[in-house]
């Protein structure tokens, strides 16, 4: 088979350090062409990466029929803008998280998709840590064995902390202005809330994502409580996924590496999965599975295969299922649930603070 042609869209720092390299590191895909409103800074990566060809925006790079499909990743507001035009313009998209700030703009990003009959996949890159799949895999066995019992209770604490981990792969840079990012979000939402919400939003839509990989949740996902301090960032909330409590903490620590772990409990045991820092190459999440009863035990199995890094998985998974014709574990379908759990939580939120 010939290789997957792929255009990328914005050359940012996940551009740079994380997406552009793997994907030209992958033997089946090509990156053919670049787009870059930051002329200089475009120039720049072309040349360290070899990639043929440079346009302006991401509009002149989707009118080239060269390019098979696009990646792209670009601020919080404006790639789902960006993944629609691909996904109109009749090309296959990957694009980072979140795929939208608001349930509208995730509809039309979804709706463009149906109109052209073309994918989409969401770079929710732990889906794609084999430590994660070892733990779904766990999971499943043990729901469908039954030999911890019933499933009880999940969490997921992320505390954040260190996240880049040394990565050295180099940054260009240009004294270029950054691009304005317009002030979107849910209409419903006050702008004072806006940064906060994004901020929230962005972050946390990972752990959320994965918990319901975990729990084969889909969108059976409601807001039972909310427990937020004036920051709108720190605290806990209480979700309903498909009948199971799922507790989700959130704040900041300067913790040396990612304060990040899941838990989820049976009656006679758990499974727990401590995430890496998310830059952390070729290091997956770390598994544990705790049987109760008698005779009681701790295993840590190794993932296999081991030393892998999650966003070069992801990058895989993206131009085998294009060339395969397989669904995407992480489609943009599957993630419009988690940009509607976030104004759902806000919705709470606010109507607690008295301020909808
Ligand atoms: N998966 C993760 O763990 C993870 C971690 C960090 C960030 N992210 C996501 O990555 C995204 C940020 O990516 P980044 O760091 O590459 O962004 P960035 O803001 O550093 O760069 C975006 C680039 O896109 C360019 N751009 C904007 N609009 C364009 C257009 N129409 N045509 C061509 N170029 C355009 C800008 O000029 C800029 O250079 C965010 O959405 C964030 O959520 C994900």
């Amino acid at each position: 088979m010939d290789k997957l042609r792929l255009g990328y869209v914005g050359c940012g720092f996940m551009a740079q350090r994380v997406h552009i390299p793997n994907f030209v590191s992958l033997p089946d895909c090509e990156v053919v062409a670049l787009a870059e409103l930051r002329p200089e800074l475009g120039r720049k990566v072309q040349t360290r990466f070899g990639i043929p060809t440079l346009y302006r925006d991401h509009q002149e790079l989707l009118a080239d029929p060269d390019v098979q499909a696009v990646a792209m990743s670009a601020a919080f507001s404006v790639q789902g803008d960006l993944a629609r035009d691909a996904l109109q313009a009749g090309k296959d998209v990957f694009v980072e998280k979140p795929m939208a700030v608001s349930v509208p703009q995730a509809d039309s990003i979804l709706a463009a998709a149906r109109r052209s009959g073309k994918k989409l996949m969401v770079g929710y890159m732990k889906r794609y840590d084999v430590g994660n799949e070892l733990v779904k895999a766990k999971l499943d066995q043990f729901r469908t064995s039954g030999e911890l019992g019933a499933l009880t209770f999940a969490r997921n604490h992320g505390f954040g902390g260190e996240w880049i981990a040394g990565l050295d792969i180099p940054v260009d840079t240009t004294d270029e202005p950054m691009p304005a990012v317009p002030p979107i979000g849910p209409d419903w939402l006050p702008e004072r809330f806006l940064k906060p919400y994004v901020s929230y939003l962005q972050q946390y839509t990972h752990n959320v994502n994965l918990l319901r990989y975990f729990l084969d949740a889909g969108d059976d996902v409601g807001v039972r409580a909310v427990d937020l301090d004036e920051d709108g960032y720190s605290g806990v909330v209480v979700l309903d996924m498909a009948g199971t409590r799922v507790v989700l903490e959130t704040g900041h620590i300067s913790h040396h590496r990612w304060d990040e772990h899941t838990q989820v409990y049976f009656r006679d045991g758990w499974v727990k999965t401590w995430a890496p820092p998310l830059l952390l190459r070729q290091v997956p999440a770390e598994v544990e599975v705790y049987r109760a009863g008698g005779e009681q035990t701790f295993s840590r199995p190794i993932p296999q295969p081991g030393w892998t890094w999650s966003y070069k998985r992801e990058a895989e998974h993206f131009v085998r299922c294009l060339r395969t014709g397989e669904p995407f574990r992480s489609s943009g379908e599957d993630t419009r649930t988690d940009v509607r759990i976030f104004e759902d939580i806000y919705r709470a939120y606010l109507a607690q603070l008295g301020s909808l």
